[in-house]
C-alpha cells in the first residue's frame, strides 16, 4: 500500500520504490568509511552510503524511530543520528554494542587527559597485578604486551563515568590485533612481530587522540541512539521503547562471517566470554558444520521470528530494508533472499522490491568458499 503526503488541498501518493530502483547501490567513486564510520574494526559493515540513501528515501513519522536489529558497528544508527532522527539498534554482540555505543553518544571528559593516567597507572603496577585466564593467551600475545594490556584495561575498567570508561575500552580494544602476534584482523596466523611493551601504550594515546577529534562533544545537539545488546530471538516489544518508522539491516546469514571468532580476544580481554556469543550467534559456521547442524530452514525460521517482532513493534504501512547475500554450504548454493523474502511473507511483510549490488572486492571473510559471491540483494518489505 501507498503511503500519502499532503500537499496543500491535494492528497498526492507518495511512492518511495522508484526512486530506489533508479539509484546506483554501488556508489560509484564514494568515499566510505571516516570518521565516526572508522573508530574500529567490524567485518561485512555497511557502507554509510546505504542507510543513508534508504533513510533520505521514506518519509519516516518524527515521533517513530530507525531500527537496525542487527546493528553491528551502528551504521545504521551513525547515519540516522547524522540525519536527525532517533534510532535503535540490538546486536548480540558486546563489542558491536560497545562501537555502536561509543560512535553515538557523546564523550564529555578529556579523552587524552584520562588516556594518559591510564598509561602512567599502568606502568606503575607492571608485573603487580595477576593476570586473568585467557585460553591460548601466550601464542596471541607475548608477554610484555600482555602485562601492558591487562595494566591499561584494568584502569581503564576503574573510570567511574560510563560514556568515557567505554570510549577507552573501545580505544584498547580497536589495538589488540595490531599488538597481537595475529597477523591481520581476518588472517588468524600467529607471526612474529616487532612490537615492545611501550607501543601499546603510544598507539593506544594515538587511537585516544584520533577519538577525541571525532567523537560528539557533550555541546552538539543530537538525536538519541538507544543500543541493546540482547539475542534478537529473545527481545521482546517492551524491549524496544519506542515505536519504529524505518528497519535498516543485514542479517547474519548461514555460514558467511564469523563475527564471534573475529572479536574473540577483543571479547576475552574485556571481560566477555566469546563461547556464550558463538553459541547464540545466528548463521555461524559452527552450527553449520557439526552433528545435527543447522539447516536453510532454520535460518528461515530465526529470521521469521525476527519479523514477528518487527510486525508487533513497526508502524502500519512502514519499510523494512534487510541487505543479504547468498551463502555456500556443504557446496550448495543458499538463495537467502529467497529466505528472508519467505520468513517476511509468513509475518505479513510484503516484497515492494529487491534492489542488487555488487560486494565489493576488499570484503574479507574468514569463509573463504564465501567469497566467490560477488552480489547481494537490498530487500525493500513493507508492512
Ligand atoms: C551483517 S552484520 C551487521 C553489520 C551492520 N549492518 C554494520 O554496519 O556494522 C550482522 C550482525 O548480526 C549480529 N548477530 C548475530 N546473531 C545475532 C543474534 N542472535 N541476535 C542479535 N544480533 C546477532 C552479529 O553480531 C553481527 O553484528
Amino acid at each position: 500500500m501507498l503511503k500519502t503526503e499532503f500537499h496543500s488541498n491535494q492528497t498526492v501518493a507518495f511512492d518511495p520504490i522508484p526512486s530506489l530502483v533508479s539509484c546506483d547501490w554501488n556508489f560509484p567513486g564514494q568515499r566510505n568509511g571516516e570518521g565516526l564510520y572508522n573508530l574500529h574494526p567490524y567485518p561485512a559493515k555497511f557502507i554509510s552510503q546505504i542507510p543513508k540513501t534508504l533513510i533520505k528515501a521514506f518519509n519516516i513519522p518524527k515521533d517513530t524511530v530507525i531500527l537496525d536489529p542487527f546493528c553491528g558497528y551502528g551504521t545504521t544508527l551513525i547515519a540516522a543520528q547524522s540525519l536527525g532522527y532517533s534510532s535503535i539498534g540490538v546486536d548480540l554482540n558486546p563489542i558491536a554494542c560497545l562501537i555502536a555505543r561509543v560512535s553515538t553518544q557523546d564523550c564529555s571528559q578529556n579523552i587524552v587527559e584520562s588516556a594518559t593516567r591510564c598509561i602512567q597507572k599502568a606502568k606503575a603496577t607492571e608485573g603487580l597485578i595477576s593476570m586473568p585466564y585467557i585460553p591460548n593467551l601466550d601464542h596471541w600475545f607475548k608477554k610484555p604486551i600482555q602485562i601492558a594490556v591487562f595494566g591499561l584495561i584494568t584502569a581503564i575498567n576503574e573510570i567511574e563515568e560510563e560514556n568515557l570508561r567505554d570510549t577507552l575500552r573501545l580505544a584498547l580494544s580497536s589495538i589488540l590485533v595490531r599488538v597481537s602476534n595475529q597477523d591481520s584482523d581476518t588472517r588468524y596466523a600467529a607471526i612474529n612481530k616487532p612490537v615492545e611493551k611501550n607501543d601499546v601504550y603510544s598507539i593506544f594515546s594515538r587511537v585516544c587522540q584520533q577519538y577525541m577529534q571525532v567523537l560528539h562533544s557533550s555541546q552538539e545537539d543530537y538525536p538519541n541512539a538507544f543500543v541493546l545488546n540482547k539475542n534478537i530471538l529473545e527481545v521482546s516489544p517492551s524491549d524496544i521503547p519506542s515505536k519504529v518508522g524505518l528497519v535498516i539491516s543485514s542479517p547474519p546469514y548461514p555460514a558467511a562471517y564469523e563475527y564471534w571468532l573475529y572479536h574473540k580476544y577483543r571479547m576475552w580481554w574485556l571481560g566477555f566470554d566469546p563461547l556464550l556469543v558463538k553459541e547464540h550467534e545466528i548463521g555461524a559456521r559452527s552450527h553449520f558444520f557439526k552433528k545435527d547442524h543447522h539447516t536453510p530452514k532454520d535460518f528461515e525460521n530465526q529470521m521469521q521470528k525476527v519479523f514477528k517482532l518487527l510486525s508487533k513493534i513497526c508502524i502500519q504501512n512502514s519499510y523494512a530494508c534487510f541487505v543479504v547475500g547468498n551463502s555456500k554450504i556443504h557446496g550448495e548454493i543458499i538463495d537467502n533472499t529467497e529466505l528472508l523474502v519467505s520468513a517476511a511473507a509468513q509475518e505479513n511483510f510484503e516484497l515492494r522490491t529487491i534492489l542488487p549490488r555488487n560486494i565489493p572486492s576488499n570484503r574479507k571473510s574468514f569463509n573463504l568458499s564465501n567469497s566467490r559471491i560477488l552480489t547481494e540483494n537490498i530487500i525493500i518489505l513493507q508492512k
